[in-house]
């Protein structure tokens, strides 16, 4: 038998140590919300391939749409011989849109090059090069969505220079001494100091930061940053990557905001675990870039297409908008009463609309202290417990929920239960 130790020593030999992992076991197969590694170890998935997996490992629905794609052909290049699932998602995408009027839609692969794209979208529909977006935020690794990345270790470090007229101003957490004036002040110092409001091709935000940890952009920071895009010219992006398809009990987290923005990011669990991105925006703005400017060579895969047509299928027919409110009241229900207990770690902030719940492990109780080593426990703990744990958070103090919204109701029991062990004092 393959053993996790056999599998490490030879990761450990044959791959950069940049690339960090959550864990060390090794996986073999997985269902739902479960998954077994090749010693046969069974774990209850609280991490859904970071924000992947909303409709669960191996969806019968989807495993059948992709697999009969697969037998027609995997791949021809859309823009040598484009195909049905492209158009037909980007026909559902562009209905679900969560702005009015006419919605565009172009895919990539991945959450970084729908950001990438996104950029180059507005800045050829604005003829403007800045960029701003958030203290915190997470936008990829390539060197313009790193530039964006509001967090400069692991992300930053040693990779630049990076592109020019990218501007950071504080995501406002109340419990870290920013508030939403005082991000608002930040933007107007910035508008005075660094890069004229006319200058500025657009605003980027993620409406609940992932990486970040899980805090939520507040409603009154998006309408204010919607009256000043307005007033100036100047784009919202609403980078949707992590907090779409359901997570958060709505198709799109910006949606619990009312405002609308002009260019939306998808990707993670738009495919189900098959590598699909894509930028949606306003018709106007989407036509802008001439014939050839946006695309790529398995951008809009077919099978990642026909993956997402019935990833939309199946959050339609087993309502997993309403599931997620469901899953998350349960599990802010049993964050609640651990945290009145005072034989468990300092848990607080417990948060998050849907099931896209975050909460922090502080040094004491009724402290907002950060406490990384022992989120790190933690996370080790819930992973000899049997459960896959992600910690995030500027400080590397937050634990995020991201379990299928398919769980079946035993299993998420059976993961909280996990949960509560591994935040024994
Ligand atoms: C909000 C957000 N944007 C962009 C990305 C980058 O996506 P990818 O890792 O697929 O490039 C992520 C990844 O975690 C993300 O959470």
């Amino acid at each position: 038998m393959t053993t996790n130790a056999d599998l490490l020593a030879r990761r450990n030999a044959a791959v950069p140590r940049a690339l960090g992992h959550a864990t060390n076991a090794y996986a073999h197969r997985a269902l739902n919300a479960e998954v077994w590694d090749v010693e046969g170890t069974r774990y209850v998935d609280f991490a859904g391939g970071i924000a992947v997996l909303n409709t669960g490992h191996c969806h019968p629905r989807i495993m059948a749409a992709a697999r009969a794609q697969m037998e027609r052909f995997t791949h021809t290049c859309v823009q040598v011989l484009a195909y049905e699932p492209y158009i037909e998602l980007a026909e559902r995408l562009n209905a679900l849109a969560p702005f009015t009027g006419r919605a565009r839609t172009i895919f990539f692969t991945t959450g970084a090059e729908a950001v990438e794209n996104a950029v180059k979208i507005a800045r050829v529909a604005t003829g403007r090069g800045g960029i701003i977006a958030f203290s915190g935020a997470f936008h990829g690794r390539t060197i313009m969505t790193s530039a964006l990345t509001g967090k400069t270790l692991p992300y930053k470090r040693g990779f630049g220079p990076f592109p020019p007229e990218i501007y950071h101003v504080p995501f406002p957490v109340e419990h870290h001494g920013v508030t939403v004036a005082d991000s608002l002040r930040a933007l107007e110092y910035l508008f005075r100091s660094d890069i004229e409001p006319g200058r500025v091709a657009a605003i980027m935000i993620e409406p609940i930061q992932g990486e970040g940890g899980f805090y939520e952009a507040p409603a009154e920071l998006l309408q204010a940053l919607r009256g000043i895009c307005d007033a100036h010219g100047i784009l919202l992006v609403s980078d949707e990557v992590q907090a779409g398809f359901g997570r958060t009990g709505k198709m799109f987290g910006i949606e619990h905001s009312a405002v609308e923005p002009d260019l939306v990011t998808v990707a993670k669990s738009l495919a189900g675990g098959f590598p699909l991105s894509g930028v949606i925006g306003r018709d106007m703005i989407m036509q802008a870039a001439e014939p050839g400017g946006l695309g790529g060579t398995y951008a809009g895969n077919p099978i990642a297409c026909a993956a997402a047509l019935a990833v939309l299928d199946v959050i339609e027919d087993e309502k997993l908008l309403s599931r997620a409110d469901l899953i998350g009241g349960r599990i802010k229900q049993r964050l609640h009463a651990i945290a009145q207990r005072n034989d468990t770690l300092p848990i607080g902030a417990i948060r998050g609309p849907g099931a896209m719940i975050g909460f922090e492990i502080f040094k004491g109780r009724g402290g907002t202290e950060p406490d990384p080593d022992a989120t790190k426990r933690v996370t080790s703990r819930a992973l000899q417990e049997g459960l896959i744990l992600l910690s995030c958070g500027v400080y590397a103090n937050v634990i995020r929920v991201l379990v299928p919204l398919t769980v079946q109701d035993d299993i998420l029991e059976e993961g909280l239960g996990k949960l509560e062990r591994a935040l024994a004092a």
